[in-house]
């Protein structure tokens, strides 16, 4: 496709009303502070930071655990399903004047479980406001449920077990929390069951620990997508692998420098990454936490690594591509998104 020179100063405005898929955002993640104070008033739940502004203080973090532990702190204050439909409508209100045209979110039910929270106020709250994003906005929105990896293969079972009455509400399964000391394998029988259930898999893998744990992702639980996966530039075998199968990756640009995974935005791989073939996407992970939504990812990781049009392009097309929707409906965002660019030249 012929695709219009753009001015680097008119980069951020195209980026902006291009349409997009996020493949890769935990709920609890999209929690603002303003809204984990409301909601802890409105259930009398006591938070150990005095105010939203000391909360906000607190997200200076120094790796992958130092932000779970305050991530698992703020989930605290959700209590019912009402709860679980506010947070969710926030994060889909924004995705939806992101140019988000599809969405797959990522949901922890055994941080909620664990405090005696039914699973079906979790799930419903969430899917009453992944529907009524549908109908308000015609923002399509799906659900993935992770399992925590920190906890046991056992407590894996068991929270499989309690989603099981809520089947169609979630269209597949992830593997998320603590990376390093806990494996893929270490989940491989839940996963083998979950593949049998007809749900999609993806882990995160290779986020902060090494490429071995995305080989494991790939070829001991079977995943069909792996989030993060940015350590696989260590691995050039591993790099072909993934460039070869098409296998996606969901980077997440602004957690990546807020974990400090790359010292500076300027430092990060993806460009490598999308250079050596592999189908990467750009997605917000935990955008109450990272300092950003959807679009600020975006904008972000282009004008720091200098990327243009045809990146913009084609990290679009691998959100759709990497999709877990019908082929069908992929061909039609793919032509939504080829009539955007081509609308972009009458301006030129
Ligand atoms: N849970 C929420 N965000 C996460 C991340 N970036 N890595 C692992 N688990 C998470
Ligand atoms: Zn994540």
């Amino acid at each position: 496709m012929h695709l219009p020179h753009i001015a680097p100063d008119k980069m951020a405005a195209v980026l902006r009303g291009m349409p997009k898929a996020e493949l890769h955002i935990h709920i609890e993640g999209s929690l603002e502070p303003e809204l984990i104070f409301a909601l802890a008033q409105r259930n009398g739940v006591v938070l150990p930071y005095a105010s939203v502004e000391a909360l906000r203080a607190a997200y200076a973090f120094t790796d992958l655990q130092s932000f779970l532990d305050i991530y698992y702190a703020g989930a605290s204050v959700l209590l019912t399903e009402q709860d679980f439909f506010d947070m969710a409508w926030a994060y889909l209100s924004k995705a939806a004047a992101d140019n988000v045209v599809h969405t797959e979110i990522f949901f922890d039910p055994q941080t909620h479980t664990a405090r005696g929270v039914p699973m079906g106020t979790v799930i419903q709250g969430l899917q009453r406001a992944c529907q009524q994003a549908q109908q308000t906005w015609g923002l399509s929105a799906q659900l993935i449920l992770c399992f925590l990896r920190h906890l046991s293969e056992e407590e894996a079972f068991a929270t499989l077990e309690a989603a099981l009455p809520y089947r169609d509400a979630f269209i597949g399964v992830g593997l998320d929390s603590s990376e390093k000391g806990h494996p893929p394998e270490k989940f491989e029988r839940v996963f083998a069951r979950c593949r049998e259930l007809g749900l999609r898999i993806v882990a995160h893998a290779g986020e902060e620990g090494p490429p071995a744990y995305i080989w494991s992702a790939l070829d001991i639980l079977k995943v069909e997508r792996i989030d993060h996966g940015v350590q696989s530039i260590h691995d050039p075998a591993l790099m072909q692998r993934l460039a070869q199968t098409r296998m996606p990756l969901t980077v997440c640009p602004l957690s990546n420098i807020k974990l400090c995974v790359f010292p500076d935005m300027t430092q990060h791989n993806l460009k490598q990454l999308l250079d050596a073939g592999l189908c990467v996407t750009v997605n917000s992970d935990d955008p109450a936490y990272f300092g950003g939504y959807l679009n600020d990812n975006w904008v972000q990781l282009f004008s720091a690594l200098g990327l243009g049009i045809r990146e913009a392009y084609q990290l679009a097309f691998n959100s759709f591509e990497a999709s877990f929707v019908d082929e069908a409906t992929k061909r039609g965002w793919e032509r939504q998104l080829k009539s955007y660019f081509e609308g972009l030249r009458e301006h030129d």
